[in-house]
């Protein structure tokens, strides 16, 4: 028999928001979760009016998230939402999760997790005490080229790591947007609502993540340059970070949003001791390989030769682009997967957990606070 639609209720993603609709394209798509309640905005009146816009019962589009979580554990389980989706700004995603998970519901959540290392912790250990799926919706891991890519390293097929370098570049940052008021613009700007980091924290944490995913190393050590260009601003918009991982290996993370003419510039580049491999995220179809003995080689979505974990969120055809929203449903799939086996378990249906976010987290705090002070050590 199929498996049953996961029941989700949302937080955030309201009117003028951006990347609920996303969650809810890519929840849909393969029918891992359906919508059935949500609090999707700041204010009551806005949350109410956005629950209307999406067809939700007048009785489940909730003025506050406190007021769904308390109706929806209090309705008969076969109807009762399953789990919570968090798409708010940041400074929301802790205390959300950590009631979600203590009120029984899954969680998924999109990233950076939490503002802060304390804040972290704590959800770590609420779901290890709750036992809730809870994924992180660092959305880049689900590209089945990103798939590629680990299963080539992993497997060898370049050779021992030595150098990686991944960069994340955007534009749109380049003046101070967020005195015009611009909604996405204003919190992200804002430390108290965005974390330690502006792009380390907004785009950094999904360079940071993609190398973990891909190589599987972890960092040892760093040495930062974190700067702000945009006068007034009293976050980075522009960081840098050289890497040492557990094997040796060297690597340089950057991640700016102040480079005009970026969209969404994510590029990774690996190298090991015989080839190395290229993904860009802007041609999200395509991977490129390279080794000592040449030619380069074009790995292509659906060509046939893909691994099994790559082939297996492959949707259409080879020339059919598929790209940000299947990426974003393959990690759906999983979450949805791991809470119909009623086990945590993100390494059996690929996707990033509670660890993986804490761990960005703390990698955030870490390169912001050692901003320009040599080489530190990193520690989970
Ligand atoms: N994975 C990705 O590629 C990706 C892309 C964009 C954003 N994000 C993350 O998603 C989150 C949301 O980002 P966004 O750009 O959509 O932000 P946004 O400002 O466009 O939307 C945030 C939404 O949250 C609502 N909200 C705020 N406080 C709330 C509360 N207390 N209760 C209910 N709703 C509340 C707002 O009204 C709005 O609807 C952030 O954590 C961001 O870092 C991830």
């Amino acid at each position: 028999m199929a498996q049953q639609p996961v029941r989700m209720g949302m937080v955030g993603g309201g009117r003028d928001a951006f990347i609920g609709a996303v969650h809810r394209m890519a929840a849909t798509l393969d029918g891992s979760m359906e919508l059935v309640a949500g609090a999707l905005s700041s204010t009551p009146e806005k949350s109410i009016a956005s629950g209307a816009d999406l067809g939700l019962p007048e009785d489940r589009a909730y003025p506050t998230w406190e007021a769904m979580l308390e109706s929806e554990a209090a309705r008969p389980a076969e109807e009762r939402m399953e789990a919570v989706v968090i798409v708010t700004p940041n400074h929301v995603h802790h205390s959300v999760a950590k009631a979600a998970m203590e009120a029984g519901f899954h969680v998924v959540c999109d990233k950076p997790l939490v503002l802060n290392a304390a804040e972290a912790d704590d959800l770590v250990a609420t779901q290890e005490r709750t036992g809730k799926v809870f994924a992180v919706t660092y959305n880049y891991t689900g590209y089945p080229m990103v798939k590629e890519a680990r299963h080539l390293v992993r497997s060898g097929a370049i050779g021992d790591v030595r150098k990686v370098i991944v960069e994340y570049n955007q534009g749109w940052l380049a003046t101070p947007l967020e005195a015009s008021g611009q909604k996405q613009a204003d919190w992200r700007t804002d430390p108290t609502r965005a974390g330690a980091g502006g792009a380390m924290g907004d785009i950094g944490s999904h360079a940071e993540n993609l190398v973990s995913y891909v190589t599987g190393l972890g960092i040892t050590e760093f040495a930062s340059d974190v700067t702000t260009h945009v006068e007034g601003r009293s976050i980075d918009d522009d960081t840098s970070v050289l890497l040492r991982f557990d094997n040796g290996g060297r690597g340089i993370l950057t991640a700016s949003q102040v480079c005009p003419g970026c969209l969404n510039d994510l590029r990774l580049r690996v190298w090991g001791s015989t080839g190395g491999l290229c993904w860009h995220q802007e041609d999200p179809n395509t991977l490129t390989q390279t080794s000592l003995e040449g030619p380069d080689r074009i790995h292509h979505r659906a060509d046939g030769s893909l691994c099994d974990a790559a082939t297996a969120v492959t949707r259409l055809p080879g020339g059919h682009p598929e790209a940000f929203i299947e990426a974003f449903a393959n990690i759906y799939r999983g979450a949805a997967a791991a809470i119909r086996a009623g086990r945590d378990d993100g390494e059996t249906h690929d996707y990033p957990t509670v660890h993986d976010g804490a761990r960005g987290v703390k990698f955030i705090g870490a390169v912001i606070a050692g901003g320009g002070d040599g080489w530190k050590r990193f520690e989970e």
